[in-house]
């Protein structure tokens, strides 16, 4: 990715040659390049302000330097953000987009703003994006543009060199994060919530969410509808009654893993509601519920001393928050004891699962898989 940063205090960026972007620099990942609007002044006194028309305080930054600022560093496929407090609020989904740019040219204003002629300009050559980073007002963009920059920065492919460590970060999934710790288990007297020295693994999944939700509901309530604030206190077994909703929901789930694996046969899109009937009567299976609505599941079948997992299905509008690997836990946690090993299997093609099983200690298998299809295993612990 390249990022041209445009300010009248150049030195304010100096930031970016440190940290994150100054990593992601040295990586070959990034180029940055942060350059004084001055330079695209012609007077003695290099001028880029002057009086507002119509009258009023302040100075209004003139359009002539911007414009060839602009003219000078963008080109095809640039994507030009103009940091402004009446812009749209800068969010994670945003920041998640535009890591996926070639180009990005920031532009810093200072006084009251830029002449709305440059970013009227700036949309006829390139696409133009007005982003705040707050409801506040700061003196100018510098600030803004290093907060945009080190969002965005992070989230590059190859970038964190442990990428997993995105997928559970607050605003990822609508959640803010549960609290963390680390060592020492005691200090001045205050102690690590025992559960996370537990070792037990569902324990451990389902306090965090619970951190989550009520940390969401207590500081953020715009963010929790409730509809998406799940109570761990409605995972519990499933009763006949559930199947219809768990018919519905696993044909939601599973377009998705269409999409993924094309040409596969996938069992839970064939499924008659008598299927369901009849597997949530033989098989152990949990369900998942907010609001009311059934927006999770999982099931288990003993065969021999291994413990058969499927059908992990969790809301498309709810994933990434960790329910999807609340369940797994709670599942495995549900093997009577003389179960040895936990057997699944994933669309060879779904990514997204893949991942969540590797994390979880799921490691290819040799059992036989259905076509498209791979055994994963893990032994218990
Ligand atoms: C003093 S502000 C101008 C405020 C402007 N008169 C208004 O009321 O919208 C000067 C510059 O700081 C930057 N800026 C200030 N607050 C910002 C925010 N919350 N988000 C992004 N940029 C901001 C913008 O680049 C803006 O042009």
């Amino acid at each position: 990715m390249k990022i041209d940063i445009v300010s009248i205090f150049p030195d304010y960026l100096a930031p970016l040659e440190l940290s994150l972007p100054g990593k992601a620099q040295a990586k070959g990942l990034l180029d940055i390049a942060v350059h004084d609007l001055r330079q695209w002044t012609h007077d003695r006194h290099h001028t880029t302000d002057d009086t507002p028309y119509g009258g009023g305080a302040g100075m209004v930054m003139k359009p002539e330097p911007w414009a060839q600022a602009l003219d000078a560093l963008t080109g095809d496929g640039s994507t030009i953000v103009f940091t402004t407090p009446s812009g749209a609020p800068f969010t994670q989904a945003m920041a998640t987009e535009l890591s996926g740019q070639d180009h990005l040219v920031f532009a810093c204003g200072r006084y009251e703003g830029i002449d709305q002629r440059v970013i009227d300009h700036a949309a006829s050559i390139g696409e133009v994006r007005e982003i705040s980073i707050g409801d506040y007002v700061l003196n100018g963009g510098e600030v803004a543009a290093l907060a945009i920059t080190e969002a965005v920065v992070r989230l590059l492919p190859g970038f964190m060199s442990n990428p997993e460590s995105l997928t559970e970060e607050s605003h990822e999934g609508g959640l803010l994060e549960y609290p963390v710790y680390t060592k020492p288990a005691s200090w001045r007297g205050h102690d690590v919530p025992p559960v996370l020295l537990s070792g037990n693994h569902a324990a451990i999944a389902h306090w965090r969410h619970d951190q989550a939700v009520r940390r969401t509901a207590e500081r953020r309530p715009d963010l929790a509808h409730p509809a998406t604030l799940v109570d761990e206190g409605e995972l519990r077994l499933v009763q006949p009654g559930d199947a219809g909703e768990i018919y519905t929901l696993q044909r939601a789930c599973w377009l998705a893993e269409l999409e993924a694996n094309p040409g596969v046969e996938i069992p839970a899109l064939k499924e008659t509601l008598e299927d369901v009937r009849r597997w949530i009567a033989e098989d152990t299976v949990f369900v998942l519920r907010s609001g009311g609505r059934l927006v999770g599941a999982v099931r288990a079948s003993l065969h021999g001393s291994s413990w058969h997992l499927g059908r992990l299905m969790v809301a498309p509008d709810l994933s990434g928050r960790g329910l999807g690997r609340m369940l797994l836990e709670t599942i495995e946690s549900a093997a009577p004891d003389e179960v040895g090993t936990y057997e699944l299997f994933t669309g060879a093609r779904s990514e997204r699962n893949l991942k969540m099983y590797k994390k979880a200690g799921y490691r290819r298998g040799d059992g036989d898989a259905p076509p498209g299809a791979v055994h994963l295993s893990k032994r218990r612990r």
